[in-house]
């Protein structure tokens, strides 16, 4: 059997151990050949294909960002888009099956092409840990760390300056990121799309860890809003996606905690740092046992199913579970941690 394999969409550190996990179990076990496909769908649309072999993946699930390149393809687009014309192109690679790497949009093509007849079989990936059907995807833990590391960081120049600082975190739709990293720092608010909330409140929490001598430290999803805002602040145009490109929220509120509070206050957009350089020993164990677990897939010929963690253990699911939903930060989660703010 000869797999292609491919990452699309946003980064996400681990991706490049899924793609070693993969060829090493599939050359290893069961003799397969792979091809790597360059940038996400377009080079499965393009034919833009070359060997990955067993030498191709030496060291790389230490290594951040994707080997194989990644875009935001439509794979139904263009001249050569739409799965009769991917399945002469397959057909003319000797390629039997795709692995596809990726998050909500790329699972989402990934079923309409698996509808209509193409093998293919998903890896979930999501620094935002928005995917519902798995427990956590690979690439969260690492922007976790690296969001909680900046935020104890800003806390020491905050506490020496007296100031309060806002720290953005990535989380389009939902607040792991800045649940978890806000918890890991003691952040004394933490801000997310799930929960709007009144610059009233926030200021609350804020004047209240000053008055007992801290530097206050606000945690705050780039998708937050408050509860005088219809939708997430964005001022950056559209994506290749058309959705909105968030980014900023915490310059919006920086100004206006300064104002009601007479704290000095500063923000900080930690962005695209989240998603860059080495993953966590956490992610390289998840990345690569998905890896190895799509070639599981491929060989059982599952397509049309994506990997999924529940628990500690690693599950064949449809792609249409994938995206039933999102997974947001539950209720209860969002109070424990609250009764820690201010
Ligand atoms: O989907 C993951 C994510 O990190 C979101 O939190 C963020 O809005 C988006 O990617 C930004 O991606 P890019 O700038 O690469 O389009």
């Amino acid at each position: 059997m000869r797999i292609g394999v491919l990452t699309s969409g946003g980064d996400c550190p681990g991706l490049n151990a899924v793609i070693r996990g993969a060829v090493l179990k599939g050359t290893a076990v069961h003799g397969q050949e792979f091809l790597g496909i360059r940038d996400g769908w377009r080079g499965l649309v393009e034919g833009d294909v070359y060997p990955l072999t067993r030498h191709d993946v030496r060291g790389l699930s230490k290594q951040g960002g994707t080997v194989l390149g990644t875009s935001r393809t439509n794979p139904f687009d263009g001249p050569n888009g739409g799965p009769e014309n991917i399945r002469v192109t397959m057909d003319r690679l000797g390629m039997d099956a795709v692995i596809a790497i990726g998050g909500e949009g790329t699972l989402a093509a990934a079923k309409r092409l698996t509808d209509a007849g193409l093998n293919i079989v998903g890896v979930p990936k999501t620094i935002d840990n928005d995917l519902d059907a798995t427990d956590y995807s690979f690439g969260f833990d690492t922007a976790v760390e690296i969001a909680t590391e900046a935020i104890d960081r800003l806390r020491t120049t905050g506490d020496s300056h007296r100031r309060c600082m806002v720290v953005e975190v990535m989380g389009r739709h939902v607040g792991w990121i800045a649940l978890h990293s806000g918890m890991a720092a003691g952040a004394h608010a933490i801000l997310m799309p799930e929960q709007p909330q009144s610059i009233d409140q926030i200021v609350e929490w804020v004047e209240s860890a000053n008055n007992r001598g801290r530097a206050p430290i606000v945690v705050v999803s780039e998708g937050f809003t408050l509860d005088t805002m219809e939708t997430a602040h964005s001022e950056k145009g559209l994506d290749a996606f058309n959705r909105p490109r968030l980014g900023g929220i915490a310059d919006v509120l920086a100004p206006i905690i300064e104002e009601r509070t007479g704290i000095e206050t500063r923000a900080t957009v930690l962005g695209h740092i989240q998603r860059g350089g080495v993953p966590s020993a956490y992610d390289r164990v998840l990345a690569t046992r998905l890896g190895m677990a799509a070639i599981d897939s491929a060989v059982a010929k599952q397509w049309g199913t994506m990997i999924a963690l529940r628990g500690t253990e690693l599950v064949h699911v449809p792609f249409q579970d994938a995206l039933g939903g999102l997974k947001t930060v539950p209720q209860d989660r969002y109070d424990e941690a609250a009764i820690l703010f201010g």
